[in-house]
Formats: C-alpha cells, structure tokens, sequence
C-alpha cells in the first residue's frame, strides 16, 4: 500500500515536471510570437569597444537582427506561402566576419551610396578630394564608410519595435565638409514590413546619399535568377566600364533593363550584346523611378516562385540601383560556414543618382545647415499563391 502511495507520488511529481517544462516552452514560444526588442552581445572590436546586437520581433512571427556595426541588418526572417519562416538575407553570425570584410552586407551606406567620379566634386567653388576606393572612384562613403562605423543605438520597445542608430561624421571624415549627423530608424511593423527612416543635419554645406545594402535571397538558397522582378521606371542610367553614369538617361523599352512587367531576372542578365551588360558583368545600374514625387511610392516587387515570397520596396527617394551580385566569387564566408557564390544575392538600393554631385542635371544630394536630409524606405513582405 505504501509502495503505491510512494508511486503514485512518484509519477504525479513526474507529470508535474512535464507539465512544468511544457509551460516553460510554451512560455518561449509565445515569448517569439510577442512583438518586442531584446539586445544580446555580438562581440568586440579591436579597439575594445562592444558591439551589441537587437532582435526586433513584429509578433507576427518575422524576425530582424541588428548590429550597431554599421546599422547592418544581419538576419530577417520571412515566411514562404505555407508559413514556414527562412532567412532572405546574406550576411555572418560573428562579428569577426563582418571585420574580416564583406560587401557590405545589410549595412547602412554613406555618407554617399554608389560612385563619384575620380572621388572629387565641388561646392561653391571649393573642390573636395574623397578617399577612391573602387578603381580610381569613390564608392559607398570610402575606405571607412557608414557601414563599418559603431552607431549608438537605442532600442524603442511597443507593438511596432525600432531601433534608432545615431552616428556623427566628424568634419573632414573621408574627405567630406561638414559635421554630419545622421539617424537611422529601423521600425519592424505588424504588416511584416520594415521602415528606414534616414535622417540627416550639417554644420556645413555638404552631400548626402544615404541607402541600406542588404542582399536578399527570397528562396533563402541557390542563386537568385529564377527571382522575378518589377521595377516602376521607364528608364536607367547609361553608365561607363567604371560604372559612373554617362549622358542621358536610356529609356529601358525594347533593351534588357525592362523591368516594367514581372521578368526572371536570369533571362537576359548574360546578353552581352547589351554594352551596359558588360560594364555592369550583369546587372548594377540605376533605374529612375517613374514618380519623381518625394512621396512613398512603389519602387520594385521581387517575387521567388517555388517559394511564393513577395517583397515590395517603398521609397521616398528617386531611383533605385539594382545590382546582381556580379561581384560575389563564393570567397566570403557567411552564416552557417556558406560561401556565398556568384550571384546568390541581389540588392535594391533606394537612393539618389550616382555622381550627383558632377551633375547639376540630376536632383540634388547638397545638404545646407539650417535643413535636414530626411528619406524613408520600406521593404515590405507578403506571399503570393
Ligand atoms: C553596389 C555597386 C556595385 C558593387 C556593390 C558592392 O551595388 O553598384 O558595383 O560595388 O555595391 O559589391
């Protein structure tokens, strides 16, 4: 009798534990599934300053990580049309390889996104010199760019989660006047989209060209040339072998660079009787949007078929650069051990035209003290049957 009491004790206290450990996951799970923002580690830089990294939930199941090395986005999970979540960008689990170098995956570009010729403009008559790092120009803010500066970031908690970086360059900072300010909010919302607010001040006159530069991978896999894609302009910018635009701008009708109606990226990206195929080693061009309106309006829709993900990019800004990751070599380590290869990304860089500052015919990137630069993108995801 006293043995089956001692049992029956026994296994009452053994449901309890599984009751127990079943509450406590349960309790992770609903813990994912509520909207929020929690800062975890991500390791040290040389010079001894900690890196922190944000996990932004929407409570809808998406999920975005950041670092405040430079603002970069290094994972963001989407749902493919039977619910199942997966990473869409490129990017590393360490800290240590984003040091060791990468193309600037998911990270906040500036002072200026894409070229300037020779690296050298002028204002009101005074010629500034940028660092040139991409064979004899300026590219992606120089040799110390937004991308790999440590932002102060402060989370902001609620039903839609933010992150807001805060960064100041310094006057003289790779060659460009003025103390900039700038501030980037990242918002998650519940319509599984994130929002980039960009925001910017000076103390001097200068130029500003401020975009994100993740890789996406809607199939989270394999290369991105079955992705489709549309892009809402009529017409992209000539540019030379040294990709800085060229002349007028190219009506896209009747060339390759049609992206006026959903197309398969990989179906005329290795046309080498396009000149601009070659320059570009594939795609890596600017397309002014239709809507020239500072309004957010619909720049692009990217869509992966097996797959069944959508994701529309918003922006206020007048042009979009659409590069194919003609670049990656499969010699960058990413998440996971991946090597990424040869077109296994592709990136949507909402922003003003490259060279800008050369060009008085394009709309202006000059930023006067007394005004703020202020840009807004969204990268919105949905599914499609
Ligand atoms: C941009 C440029 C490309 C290349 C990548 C980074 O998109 O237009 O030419 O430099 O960044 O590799």
């Amino acid at each position: 009798m006293k043995n089956r009491t001692f049992q029956g004790f026994l296994s009452l206290l053994s449901c309890s534990v599984i009751l127990f450990a079943c509450q406590q996951t349960g309790g992770k799970k609903e813990e994912s599934k509520k909207p929020g923002i929690e800062k975890s580690g991500f390791g040290t830089l040389p010079d001894g300053r900690a890196v922190d990294i944000y996990t932004l939930r929407n409570g809808q199941g998406m999920e975005v990580k950041i670092t405040n090395f430079g603002g970069t986005i290094v994972s963001w999970t989407a749902p493919d049309r039977n619910g199942k979540y997966e990473d869409v960008v490129l990017g590393c689990d360490s800290l240590a390889g984003y040091l060791r170098g990468v193309p600037y995956f998911g990270a906040i570009i500036g002072r200026y996104g894409n070229r300037i010729a020779r690296g050298k403009f002028s204002l009101d008559g005074v010629q500034y010199s940028l660092a040139t790092n991409n064979i004899g120009n300026h590219l992606h803010g120089g040799i110390v760019g937004f991308d790999k500066v440590l932002w102060t970031a402060t989370p902001v908690a609620g039903d839609e989660p933010a992150l807001k970086l805060a960064y100041l360059s310094k006057d003289g900072e790779e060659g460009y006047p003025g103390n900039l300010n700038v501030e980037v909010v990242y918002t998650l919302q519940k319509d599984n989209a994130l929002k980039i607010d960009y925001t910017a001040t000076t103390d001097k006159k200068t130029i500003v060209n401020l975009t994100n530069h993740s890789y996406f991978n809607l199939a989270g896999k394999g290369d991105i040339l079955n992705h489709q894609l549309v892009l809402n302009a009529g017409v992209f910018l000539r540019v030379d072998s040294t990709l800085i635009p060229t002349g007028e701008p190219r009506p896209v009708a009747g060339t390759v660079f049609d992206f006026t109606k959903p197309t398969g990226i990989g179906m005329r990206i290795n046309d080498k009787t396009d000149a601009q195929i070659r320059f570009g080693l594939g795609y890596d061009h600017c397309w002014v949007l239709s809507d020239s309106s500072k309004t957010l309006k619909s720049a692009a829709i990217l869509s992966e078929p097996a797959s069944g993900r959508v994701m529309e990019v918003l922006t206020t800004e007048p042009a979009i650069q659409f590069y194919s990751g003609n670049f990656l070599d499969g010699k960058v380590i990413g998440k996971g051990g991946a090597a990424y290869q040869y077109r296994s990304g592709l990136c949507l860089e909402t922003e003003h035209f490259p060279d800008s500052p050369n060009r008085p015919e394009f709309p202006s990137t000059v930023l006067k003290p007394g005004d703020t630069y202020r840009t807004t993108t969204v990268y919105r995801f949905s599914v499609r049957n």
